[in-house]
């Protein structure tokens, strides 16, 4: 596989940043109040939407999962963005800052920062909790944070990006999700393209150079990822907000065949594409199925 030269894909990723970056404190309306008929992401995207549970809630109970829904994934997008600047500082301090891969490193840093802002006012808006992950993997991120490179760097950050990308791509063109959420999700829709494609280039790039005990080393830490981003989009703690305990919400959404199609098929992307690079395998690949993101 041969990818385009690093500085023409990072010149045409400037390009794109200079005429579509948006500002989310002019682009959004934050004082708009919130329609009160509207799912906060698509209903059929719910966790917990076809089972028994489900039918045994009201329609404001259905809306109110959903807006806790939507911030838990704003909550781990919050949390993957503050890891990815971190490692993307760590890549431009290394690098000569006359070059426009440098300088896109940089480009993505404010993206991600005007992200984590604007995800963190939806919470405030949403009135949800800020959804964390468990202490656990709290230390993985800021071991991953201080010392991932290379190939599980950019392969950890794809997942998150694509897997986020697909289920914001939906809900950006679904009339029944609340318009703040639509908004949200199409500007992150957007600027993440630029990212996903710098990733891609650069997670190929980083496999051709990486020797095959790196490879095998990295494909366990990309398992992990993934069973972390798999475990945790949706938190077990939102369905607190419907009277249902965590562990019951979350036994109904992992048997959910509703709720697992959404998982595989918002992960169908980055998946193929992992496995294209031969990064999928190996004693990883128990983890990987426990995701719930593998369709085989
Ligand atoms: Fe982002
Ligand atoms: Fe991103």
């Amino acid at each position: 596989m041969v990818s385009p030269d690093r500085s023409q894909t990072a010149t045409r990723l400037l390009r794109s940043s200079a005429s579509h970056s948006y500002d989310p404190e002019v682009e959004i309306d934050w004082d708009a109040p919130l329609l009160p008929d509207a799912y906060f992401v698509p209903e059929r995207r719910s966790s917990l939407y076809g089972t028994e549970l489900w039918e045994g809630l009201s329609a404001e109970q259905r809306r109110t999962l959903t807006r806790h829904e939507v911030a838990s994934i704003a909550g781990l997008g919050v949390w993957f963005e503050t890891i990815l600047m971190q490692l993307l500082l760590r890549e431009y301090y290394k690098q000569d800052p006359t070059t426009p891969h440098a300088q896109y490193a940089l480009t993505e840093v404010a993206d991600e920062c005007r992200h984590s802002v604007m995800f963190g006012r939806m919470i405030k808006k949403l009135e949800c909790p800020v959804y964390r992950v468990g202490a656990f993997d709290d230390g993985l991120g800021k071991w991953l944070a201080a010392t991932a490179t290379g190939p599980r760097m950019y392969a950890a950050i794809l997942i998150a990006e694509e897997i986020l990308d697909s289920l914001q791509r939906e809900a950006a063109a679904d009339e029944t999700v609340q318009p703040l959420v639509r908004m949200v999700s199409r500007i992150h829709v957007i600027e993440e393209a630029r990212h996903v494609r710098y990733a891609r280039e650069e997670l190929a790039r980083k496999v051709r150079a990486a020797g095959r005990k790196r490879l095998a080393y990295d494909r366990m830490v990309i398992a992990r990822a993934a069973y972390l981003t798999g475990r945790r989009l949706i938190a077990p703690e939102v369905y607190r907000s419907v009277g249902i305990e965590p562990e019951v919400g979350v036994r109904a959404a992992r048997a959910n065949p509703h709720h697992r199609e959404t998982m595989r098929w918002a992960a169908e992307k980055v998946v193929a594409y992992l496995r294209e690079l031969d990064l999928i395998g190996g004693p990883g690949l128990a983890l990987w199925r426990r995701s719930g993101l593998l369709s085989s």
